[in-house]
């Protein structure tokens, strides 16, 4: 079972994990997170579980895990200064980073919100804002695959799922990827709020869209187009196929290839 103790144990974060709450079961970190985010107070604290009974993931798309098998966790951030593009940019780079630092330096971004490695899903991040009594909560809910085996993803997701550990033939550490986790989303939210020029120029470094062709649906319409960068307020920019250069925001498109 994951420690706050140990979680905590020489943290040095300014903003990230101040408290931190373990829960052994829940329907979704995201869940419990949405109900602290309501009081300003609570800026900063992270829920981890060990095991979701209904964990989500974008598009209204299930998130499943083994008990114990991942790092599961939600970190409430009660007044972002970040719009939601540079958010969740600034997020994945942090997510990406946190797995570089396992070791692993070549995890990517696949925008908006998948890390992967070796070209299969690791990690994933569900941002999920709460517009309230005039702030701007913001739940950021990361799933991170650890200890799973390829015949723990399902037969459908199995070509395109991995975890930290089949990809290294070693066990993954989940306290110490913890705190890298909030050391890096620590880091990466102080940095964007100070300059979001160098959270892009980071992102630019891991994505592994830029330059290369990209299909996606946006509010149900498909667009092809050469991917030629990012913008901190609008979303992702394509130079589409049929003519025009298009932005297409994270919350309503979904990537198709
Ligand atoms: C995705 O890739 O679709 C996003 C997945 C996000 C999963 C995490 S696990 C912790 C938090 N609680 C949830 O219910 N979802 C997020």
């Amino acid at each position: 079972m994951l420690d706050p103790d140990k979680i905590k144990a020489n943290l040095k974060t300014k903003r990230i994990g101040g408290k931190i709450l373990v829960y052994n079961s829940t329907s979704s970190t995201n869940n419990v997170a949405a109900e602290y985010a309501r009081n300003k107070q609570n800026d900063g604290l992270v829920i981890f579980a060990e095991e979701q009974t209904a964990g989500r993931g974008r598009a209204g798309s299930e998130w499943l895990s083994g008990r114990a098998d991942s790092i599961l966790c939600s970190i409430v951030l009660t007044d972002s200064k970040l719009n939601a593009e540079l958010l969740s940019l600034t997020c994945a780079v942090a997510v990406a980073e946190t797995i570089g630092k396992t070791g692993r330096s070549h995890a990517k971004i696949k925008w908006p919100n998948d890390i992967m490695l070796n070209g299969k899903k690791v990690a994933g991040i569900l941002l999920e804002p709460k517009v309230d009594k005039g702030w701007n909560a913001c739940i950021i809910g990361i799933g991170i695959n650890c200890h799973q085996k390829k015949d723990s993803f399902s037969v459908q997701i199995q070509p395109n799922a991995t975890s930290l550990d089949a990809e290294s033939n070693s066990v993954s550490d989940r306290i110490l990827l913890a705190k890298r986790l909030l050391t890096s989303v620590d880091q990466w939210l102080e940095t964007a709020e100070k300059n979001g020029e160098k959270a892009i120029n980071r992102w630019r470094e891991l994505s592994i869209q830029l330059g290369h062709r990209v299909t996606l649906i946006f509010n149900g319409a498909s667009f092809t187009g050469h991917c030629i960068g990012i913008d901190p307020e609008e979303g992702l920019i394509l130079q589409l196929d049929t003519c025009g250069v298009r932005m297409f925001d994270a919350a309503h498109t979904v990537i198709a290839k």
